[in-house]
Parts: structure tokens; sequence; C-alpha cells
């Protein structure tokens, strides 16, 4: 019997995935939740996205040979963008190769990028214990070694004990000026802090050590709020309508994040004492309410936000699982709804330095543009709709384990299914591969519709063919019969979930051609768009060419670059230039309201049309190519 998919594992982490036969190595590593280096853009020729395959069938490729050499290719060496997976495989990936390397790793082997230099550091102090000819206060005796810092009442009320008790032997904690703690003996080696991306549908947290720069955990889960409004507008109307409805947003929202900090140091096994301090990024309601400040003036015109600056509070302030006296820093925010979220994702992609024409697209519920010009950025918000994180689609869910989140179509309908599990919905990278399949295969249509099976182009497989029913008015395609899904019920992508899909790309795609046409611009003068987004681990490029998310450019100038507004905030926690370079984005995207725009009907009305263009030359077109391991 032939196995229906390989399973991938990654060292030393011991990730592993399950993947379709041909599904190239860079793909592979996404799903893992790896983001690999890709300056080329997949085209094969500029090596940054080497692993190693150290066991197992993933053939190297001629590119692969040219790049790196017939001697690392017999050492198990590919270019990720190039090989594929013909069997289970066993795969290495040097830290040079990470996308985030650049954020996290400080060696120069790794191009030396990011110097961490946390606002914590850690200090032991072996101290003089007072006497007669040496009566300093307990502060100014540390003041004497370390120099000046600031200090809390509450460390003051506590420091005569606990210097006395650790008999003037310890370790001074310091963030940014301010003394933090004073712990007995030496704990120099334990400095932690946490990155977080607070999404209006998903939390993200990573675990950051701030000695080495490396992930200790990462947590992810819905938002609860989203329970109480599943876009920001509603959120912000329950802070404006109800008198008691910003307390309950920030108080779910900051039971969700207590609940991930106690899950990341379960999987770390270390102290909530250790970390230091939590970073924020997210977009500007989001951020408000996180922090308990009333949004209600983002509800209506010229929406302003609360603050720009970044802010900066004390763990206490949010009541945070954490050492008492950590450090909170929440993103700079630009304006309306463009937040620490775009602010983290420029931060992330560093795209005033990409070749420009530049143009960042940030996939969410609220979807963020930046457009650097080669002088200046522009940026903008769009409300895209929950529909990208598997939200008000039918059968969709985050992804996760059981969710489909890759759907191929050549004789017949292959789907791929986290965990390789039984499906149990389809999370936003499968509806886009799902949408994009069928309009490929003449199953929908430009405008959108699941035609009939009596009006199909020549081509389309009966296999493919037979899973359209008719319910109601409508047609609707059978991704996972009763008997094949995990529920036993039948997973349909229904008309209206096309419709969803529709209205949050077109809200995407017009928020982009608006930025692009008042700098004069065409989408073909794009040298790089980021695509930047935790709605699923991959999107394949051709798929969000072909359904119109992206301006249409040939493929190879799109750059995956994952979840963005969780990596900046990471390098804003791992170094204090970092922050300052967040703070000077700020000044330097001019905010552009849309609402203002005379064009964004027009726009929004012709995006809503699927183009079905597929990029041409890209590296994931092949998939369509490979051949049905179901014989
Ligand atoms: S060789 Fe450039 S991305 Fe693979």
């Amino acid at each position: 019997m032939k196995r229906k998919e390989f399973k991938v594992v990654f060292e030393p982490s011991g990730r592993s995935v399950y993947v379709l036969p041909g599904t190239v190595l860079l793909e592979v590593a996404a799903r893992a939740g790896y983001i690999l280096q890709t300056p080329c853009g997949g085209g094969g020729t500029c090596g940054k996205c080497r692993v190693r395959v150290t066991g197992g069938s993933c053939p190297a490729t001629q590119s692969c040979a040219k790049i790196l050499g017939e001697a690392r290719v017999r050492d198990g060496w590919r270019l990720a963008c190039q090989a594929r997976v013909q069997g289970d495989a066993v795969v290495e990936i040097p830290a040079a190769s990470l996308f985030e390397s650049r954020q996290i790793i400080l060696s120069d082997s790794a191009g030396g990028e990011l110097e961490v230099l946390p606002a914590v550091r850690k200090q032991f102090l072996d101290l003089s214990a007072p006497a007669q000819d040496d009566a300093l206060s307990d502060v100014e005796r540390l003041r004497a070694v370390i120099g000046p810092f600031k200090i809390g009442i509450d460390l003051v009320r506590e420091l005569p004990a606990r210097l006395r008790k650790a008999g003037f032997k310890g370790t001074a904690v310091l963030a940014d000026d301010e003394l933090v703690d004073f712990e007995a003996g030496d704990t120099t080696a334990f400095s932690r802090g946490v990155a977080f991306d607070i999404g209006t549908t998903t939390l993200v947290g990573v675990l950051v050590d701030l000695k080495t720069g490396l992930d200790l955990a990462v947590d992810a889960r819905m938002n609860p709020q989203t329970s109480l409004g599943d876009d920001v507008i509603a959120r912000i109307r329950k802070c404006r309508e109800e008198p008691r409805g910003l307390i309950h947003l920030q108080r779910a929202v900051l039971a969700a994040i207590n609940e991930m900090i106690g899950e990341l140091l379960r999987q770390a096994r270390v102290e909530a004492g250790s970390i230091y301090e939590v970073v924020f990024a997210g977009n500007t309601a989001m951020q408000q309410i996180l922090c308990g400040v009333d949004p209600s003036a983002l509800g209506e015109l010229p929406f302003v936000p609360a603050f720009n600056d970044a802010l900066a509070l004390k763990a206490s302030d949010l009541d945070l699982d954490t050492h008492p006296n950590a450090k909170v820093y929440v993103f700079p925010q630009v304006g309306g709804f463009v937040g620490g979220d775009t602010v983290a994702g420029v931060v992330a992609t560093r795209m005033d330095e990409a070749e420009s024409p530049a143009m960042l697209v940030d996939i969410g519920t609220n979807g963020e543009i930046v457009l650097f010009d080669g002088k200046e950025m522009l940026g903008t918000s769009v409300a895209a709709g929950p529909a990208f994180e598997g939200a008000r689609i039918s059968c969709g869910m985050r992804a996760a384990a059981g969710a489909i989140d890759k759907v191929v179509i050549n004789e017949s309908l292959r789907i791929n299914v986290i965990g390789n599990a039984r499906p149990s919905g389809l999370c936003g990278s499968g509806l886009v591969d799902a949408v994009a399949e069928l309009l490929r295969v003449g199953v929908i249509d430009e405008t959108g519709r699941i035609l009939e099976p009596s009006e199909f182009p020549d081509g389309v497989p009966a296999s493919v063919a037979k899973r359209v029913v008719r319910r109601d008015e409508h047609c609707h395609f059978v991704l996972a019969h009763a008997s094949e899904s995990a529920t036993g019920e039948p997973l349909l992508l229904f008309q209206r979930d096309v419709r969803e899909l529709q209205l949050a790309t077109a809200a995407i795609r017009a928020g982009a051609n608006i930025l692009l046409k008042m700098r004069g611009l065409e989408a073909g003068d794009l040298k790089t768009i980021f695509i930047a987004g935790g709605f699923g681990n991959f999107i394949r490029r051709n798929n969000a060419l072909r359904i119109g998310l992206l301006p249409p450019v040939p493929c190879r100038r799109i750059r995956f670059v994952g979840n963005t507004c969780v990596f900046g905030a990471k390098r804003a926690l791992l170094s204090v230039s970092e922050k300052r370079y967040a703070e000077s984005i700020v000044r330097r995207v001019e905010h552009v309201d849309l609402s203002l725009s005379p064009d964004f009907q027009m726009e929004f009305g012709s995006a809503m049309t699927f183009p079905n263009h597929d990029g041409g030359d890209c590296d994931a077109a092949p998939d369509d190519a490979v051949p049905d391991p179901r014989g």
C-alpha cells in the first residue's frame, strides 16, 4: 500500500511534520514553524536557504549542485527552495539559514545583524558588609558598585533583609536604568523574557533566553476576546456602549496571556520569577485594550489612537504572572489601526533596507500594508475580517492539528492535514489553496461562483466534479467526506466561504493598490513583497497571486516571512537598539486613512474579481505535477 504522506523530522528540536510527496523543503520547514532566508525569492541562486538532509530521501537538484558544490551535496546539503521530499527525511537547519536568525542570533557567523543587548542585565556582586567606617545606605552600597539606578519602593522595602540574608553576595537585576531585584547567590545564567503578538484572532507568545537569544518555548491560542466580538470594530463598539466593556475585554486577554505564560514556563521548566521583561505588539485597538486604555476614539473619524510612543509599564500594572517587577514594553503605534504589529513587521523584515520599492503585507483579521518607495514609507490598515484565521468560515479553524492546510488538485483532490490526523477543519492557508486550486481547474469562476457541473470547462477531473454538491440555491465543494473526517461530518467549502475570502482578499488588494497609486507606482515596479501573518504556516505564493491577494508580480519577488509581529517583538526584547529603531519607524511611516480615499470603493469592487494570475515562475508550481500517491 502506498503511503499518503512522508514524515520529516527537524533536528535538533525533533519537531516533525507530515507532508505530501514532492513538497519543497522550504515549505516543509515553514510547516514545522521554521521560516528560512530567501533573499532570491526561492530562485535557487543565493544559497541562503541551505539545509542539511542527514537521513532519508530528498534528492538534490542541479541548482543544489551548482550553488553548493558537489562535495556539499554529497554531504547532504540542499537548497531548501529547490529540493523536494521523496520519502521520510531528517533535516538539520543551520542557524544562518533561519529568517529568524537575523533577529536572534548574535554570532558573526549569522551575519552579526543583531547584537543581543537586552534592557535586562544581571551583575553578580560580592559586597562588603556595612561597618563603622563604611556606613553607606544599602541602596548607595549597590550604586557604588553598579552605578546610578532607579529603584521602586517595593524593592526598597525588601532590600535590607535580602542583602543581609544573602550575606551581601548576590545578583543585581537591572532593566534599563532600574534595579528590578537583588537575588541571593549568582543567578547571572538565568534571564528570560516573553514576546507576544496580540492578534485580533490569535495570540502568540515566545519565551526567550535573554542571555543566548534562543527560543525556549512557544505557545499560540485563540484570543478569547473573539467570543465578545470577532473583529476590532465589534470590540471597540463594546467598549463604547457597555460601561464595563473595556474591563471585560482587558480581563479576557490578560487571563489568556497569563495562561500562556504558565504554559511557556511549563514547557521550558523554568520559574516565573526569571521573566524580567515582556514585550507586546498588536494593532492599536488590541494594544490599547490590553493596557486598559479606552479605544473608543478609534471607532469614529478621524480614528485617533490614544498614544504613539511606546509604553513602559510594570508587570504588576497588568497583573502578569512574571517577576513582579518585570518591565513591560508596548510597541509604538503609527496611527489609525496601523499599530505596533505593523511597526514590529518593519523591524522584523528591515524592509527599508530591502530592494525597493518594497511592500509588506501582513495578513490577518486586520490586514496591514506598508509601502517603501526607496525613501519614505506609507502604511495603511484594512479590515479583512477573520477568514484568513479560519473564523467566519463554515469549517474554519486555526492552523492546529486536524486543520487542512494545503489543497492540491491533479487528477483528484489531495489535502494535507496538520499533525497527520483526520481533517476536522480548514485553516487560512488551506482556504487560500482550496479556492485557488478550484479556480485553476475551473470549478470556481473569476466572480467566485462555484459552478454547476454542467457549466464546467473541459478538463475538470471526474473525481473532482463529483465533489460538487448542490444545496439550497448554491453549489458547494466537499473537501472531505463524512467517512474521511475526524468529526464524522462532511467538510464542505460553501459558496459563502468563497465570498468571505473574496471580501478579505479584495480589502487587502485595494489597500495595496491605493498605496501604489499614491506613489505613482505599478504593481510590476515592486521588487520585493514580504508576506507576513500567522494565519497558517505557509501560503503558496502562486495561489496567493491567483486569487488576487497580492499585486501581480513574478512569484520570486514574493518572500514569505511568517509571523513578523512576534519576530519584531522578539527583536525588541533582545536589543535596546531595536526598540529605538521601532520608535524611529513610527516617525517615518506616513499613515494613510483609506476611509478618506475616494478610490477605495472602486478598487475594492474591482479586486472582488479573481485574476487567476499565477506569477509564472513560482517555485511552488511544480506541486501541481506531484504524482498522486493514491495511484
Ligand atoms: S537559493 Fe535563494 S532562496 Fe533558495
